[in-house]
């Protein structure tokens, strides 16, 4: 985030409190929450303790609630056991059977429904297939699917049998499809003939095909649904069809009930280093956060349809896709393709033709739609909506104000959440019919999780006013467990940095004269762009694989749509080209890392120089790195620099 937009952040004082019309309505009002509060500061334990008893279903009840023997990896209900897929789907059969679980659209615009029943049926059919292949509690399954049923029935059915799915977003590379099922040692890969986008054939088939040619020695099989009919290369004895397999397998499978801690799914993400980390979040605890989040803060209700537009590929796919609706009964809404596709009204018609009530997206999504203009939400008709949500960035006044103009009608509340690939499930945000907003402002933690803010010394910043490092002060059910793997990493990167004491999310924050909390961005190398999490040093590894490429040194830049844009500074083996050619190189570069990567990394602007601002030490300054990036005057002292004269070459005024 610039200045600017912290300036304009900080300077935001309007208030919108909830309207009576919906905390009428909502299941948690101020005093609820208050109580959900007060109840949740006096024993935090137990509190979390009797929500999961509450609203789980459980095949063995838990008498432990908090294993804290070994923080911080900490354990949840320990001695419970449970099934993520009997919560999500067999628990509404006598009651909701025939209610809609997915309304789905495809980018073509086909639409199919599934009901619970049919769900379960699925799901069964797909469970009993996974086991006929070998695989078993534990095992590691690669998801690389369409955003499609397909996807949330491949997840459901992991759950059901104890596997462990890693999901892989449909946008991402072979390269990065290899380097997950290497790091998880996956049986086996889920994925389609291709998916549509933005009206164009994604090939995910060729791309596994080109993962696995190279590596990837711990896959057996590769079950391929017939989705976008392209034409695919196959390779006998190790490529199946999903369709043939599941016509022929049972409806029924009894679901493997796993202990509370048993690993729910790795997703990867990106940190301060090249290689993503595989978050490890677990059964019980995962779901009892997505669960009860999607009930405070969609206020869900039995007659509501949701739509999260995120990509089952990311962690809000995980939890307000798959698993938090679906454990609350609730119908979804699921959409394949782009949001231009084929023009910038498609999201707003699905919300009309499905009859959505409840929509949560992505600020990009909505800066990007905005800049369409009025014209496109004005042709449909949005009356159903009764809840907004956004999440993955900070969203900037202007866009949060459009929102609730012209979608919200200046009456429907928004809910910003705060969360992270990490933390499993939403942890500041409004909870509709009780909290007053600002736009721009995440609010405050939800009942039960505590956060705050520290110095650059680890200790607490007590008061209103201020701003420092976020952090969660005690551990929550939703908690990721570790890094698959690294657990030495996951300590090093979520607790080390202030002696073990709290959970350092890597953001900074400002907590405001109300004790509302405002995100300012990421302080470590992870950029957001479009809302996504990518490592500087990944895009850095990508770049100098290149044989033109000595060194590379990635900035991000604010983008007025995407959020932060990708800058790089290239370093060349050899004779630095310009004119015609350097713009050929530039573009090559691009297209290679976008290739190696997938297209959200693609840089935006590569520069050539023949040095990088370092310190007499050998460190790249990536401060001015990023002054640079953004144009700005270099009022910075650069007379540490080793070599001064490189800063008029980077900024391009050589
Ligand atoms: O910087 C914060 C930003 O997204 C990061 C987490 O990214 P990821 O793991 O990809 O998860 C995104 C979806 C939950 C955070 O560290 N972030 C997420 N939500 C918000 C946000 N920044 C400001 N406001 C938000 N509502």
């Amino acid at each position: 985030m610039s200045n600017d937009n912290i300036q304009a952040v900080l300077g935001e004082s309007r208030i919108f409190p909830p309207a009576a019309e919906f905390v009428a309505k909502s299941r948690v009002d101020a005093k609820k929450m208050a109580e959900l509060r007060a109840a949740a500061e006096k024993d935090h334990v137990g509190f979390w303790a009797s929500l999961a008893r509450q609203e789980l279903s459980w095949n063995k009840p838990f008498t432990v609630t908090l294993d804290d023997s070994k923080a911080p990896n900490y354990a949840w209900f320990t001695d419970g056991r449970i099934n993520v897929s009997y919560n999500c789907i067999d628990r509404h059969l006598e009651k909701r059977g025939d209610k809609l679980a997915i309304r789905f659209e495809s980018e073509p615009g086909v639409v199919t429904t599934l009901t619970f029943k049919q769900l379960h049926g699925e799901v069964c059919r797909l469970a009993n297939v996974l086991k006929s292949l070998g695989i078993r509690k534990g095992d590691r399954v690669v998801i690389y699917l369409p955003m499609s049923p397909s996807a949330v029935i491949a997840m459901q059915a992991c759950a059901r049998i104890g596997a462990i799915h890693s999901v892989v977003f449909g946008g991402f590379s072979a390269q990065s499809v290899r380097d997950r099922v290497e790091d998880a040692g996956a049986r086996l890969v889920i994925t389609a003939d291709g998916a549509h986008r933005a009206g164009h054939v994604v090939e995910l088939k060729k791309a596994v095909d080109e993962a696995l040619n190279e590596g990837c020695k711990t896959i057996e099989k590769v079950l391929v649904y017939k989705h976008a009919g392209n034409q695919i290369a196959w390779k006998d004895g190790r490529d199946l069809w999903w369709q043939d397999l599941t016509a022929k397998a049972a409806a029924e499978c009894e679901p493997e009930w796993v202990e509370a801690e048993h690993p729910l799914f790795l997703l990867y993400t990106s940190g301060s280093t090249g290689k993503p980390k595989g978050v490890q979040h677990s059964s019980a605890g995962y779901l009892l956060g997505a669960h009860q989040t999607t009930q405070w803060l969609f206020d869900v209700r039995e007659d509501d349809v949701f739509w999260c537009t995120a990509d089952v590929g990311w962690i809000t796919g995980h939890s307000y896709v798959c698993y938090g609706p679906l454990s609350n009964g609730t119908t979804i809404v699921m959409y394949e393709g782009g949001p231009m596709t084929p023009d910038a009204g498609r999201f707003w018609k699905i919300c009309q033709d499905h009859g959505v009530t409840i929509f949560y997206t992505a600020p990009t999504a909505i800066r990007a739609l905005m800049k369409m203009g009025e014209k496109f939400p004005l042709s449909y008709d949005l009356s159903k909506l009764r809840l907004l949500g956004s999440v993955g960035e900070p969203i900037n006044p202007e866009a949060w104000i459009w929102y609730h103009h012209v979608i919200g009608k200046d009456k429907l509340p928004i809910v910003d959440t705060w969360w992270q690939t990490e933390t499993g499930s939403v942890m500041i945000s409004p909870l509709p019919g009780a909290t007053p907003l600002k736009p721009g402002s995440c609010t405050q933690p939800i009942p039960g999780i505590f956060a705050d803010i520290v110095d650059e010394s680890g200790e607490l910043i007590p008061g209103l006013d201020q701003g420092g490092y976020l952090v969660i002060t005690k551990p929550w059910p939703s908690m990721l467990r570790t890094i698959w793997g690294d657990n030495e990493r996951y300590i090093k990167a979520y607790w080390g940095q202030f002696g073990n004491k709290y959970y350092v999310a890597g953001d900074s924050a400002h907590r405001d004269k109300d004790g509302y909390y405002w995100i300012l961005g990421r302080t470590d190398d992870v950029l957001k762009v479009a809302g996504h999490r990518l490592g500087t040093m990944e895009v850095e590894s990508a770049l100098v694989a290149h044989p033109r490429v000595a060194e590379a040194a990635v900035v991000g830049r604010p983008h007025e749509i995407k959020g932060e844009a990708i800058v790089a500074f290239v370093i060349l083996k050899g004779q630095r080209p310009t004119g015609a050619e350097a713009e050929e190189l530039i573009k090559e570069l691009k297209n290679f890392v976008a290739k190696s990567m997938g297209p959200i990394a693609k840089p935006d602007d590569i520069r050539l120089a023949d040095n990088l601002p370092k310190t007499r030490s050998g460190k790249i300054m990536r401060r001015l790195l990023r002054s640079i990036a953004k144009g700005e005057e270099i009022t910075q002292d650069v007379s540490t620099l080793e070599n001064p004269a490189i800063v008029a070459q980077l900024a391009g005024k050589e």
